[in-house]
């Protein structure tokens, strides 16, 4: 059984999420760089062990990620996911993590990479929003593509609402991508392009708003 650490900075609805879906791993430890983080309990909750690095205590972003790198390194993880972890990490630390280290973003990348999602596809006005699952690589919220999952945005919409609609789906998608990661079915080739073993055929196109028949 694979072995996963989750790192969190707050709410930890998507760990939450993962923890729950009944996944063939084993959750090692829950680790947040937040000491406030409300999902630290939640994991408890579920039995899960937790720890801290406090960004705060470190003087740079290295000396951050290599502290942050030495506690995950000890519960000997096959897969760190990255679950509403809201630090920017140094190019040694993703390096580190080469492809096992998954994040979720809560737009359609490559759009809207960064903050604030939500407002700035209210802003221009997209038909499509969505989330997405992609492996980590140095660039912020560039890596390979593993899943995503599209809303459609729809009259009245607030960003409050918009982002509800939108975590509904992160809550599907981040579990069905570590579940493939569990079945060893995600590849990740040299070039940096993700390939599912044994999906079935991909069908018909999604349209926002839905086209007069
Ligand atoms: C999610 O929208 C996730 O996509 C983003 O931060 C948010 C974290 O929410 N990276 P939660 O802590 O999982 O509830």
């Amino acid at each position: 059984m694979k072995r996963i650490v989750i790192l969190i900075s707050g709410r930890g609805s998507n760990m939450d999420a993962l923890l729950n879906a009944g996944l063939p791993a084993r959750f090692v430890a829950v680790i947040s760089n937040n000491p406030d983080a409300r999902g630290l309990a939640t994991a408890r909750d579920h039995g899960v062990a937790t720890a801290v690095v406090d960004h705060r205590a470190f003087g740079d972003r290295g000396a951050f990620d290599a502290a942050l790198a030495a506690e995950i390194d000890r519960h000997e993880p096959d897969l760190v996911v990255l679950a509403g972890f809201m630090r920017v990490l140094t190019d040694a630390f993703v390096g580190r993590y080469h492809g096992r280290l998954l994040n979720i973003h809560p737009s359609l990348l490559p759009a809207f990479p960064g903050l604030d999602t939500h407002r700035r596809a209210l802003e221009t006005g997209a038909r499509i929003h969505g989330c997405t699952v992609h492996f980590v690589t140095p660039a912020l919220d560039h890596g390979p593509i593993v899943i995503q999952a599209a809303v459609p945005v729809l009259p009245g919409d607030t960003e409050e609402k918009l982002a509800a609609r939108v975590l509904r789906e992160e809550h599907r998608i981040y579990p069905q991508a570590v579940r493939w990661f569990c079945e060893d079915r995600l590849l990740l080739d040299a070039a940096g392009a993700v390939t599912l073993r044994k999906a079935a055929e991909a069908r018909g196109a999604l349209v926002s708003p839905p086209l007069d028949a």
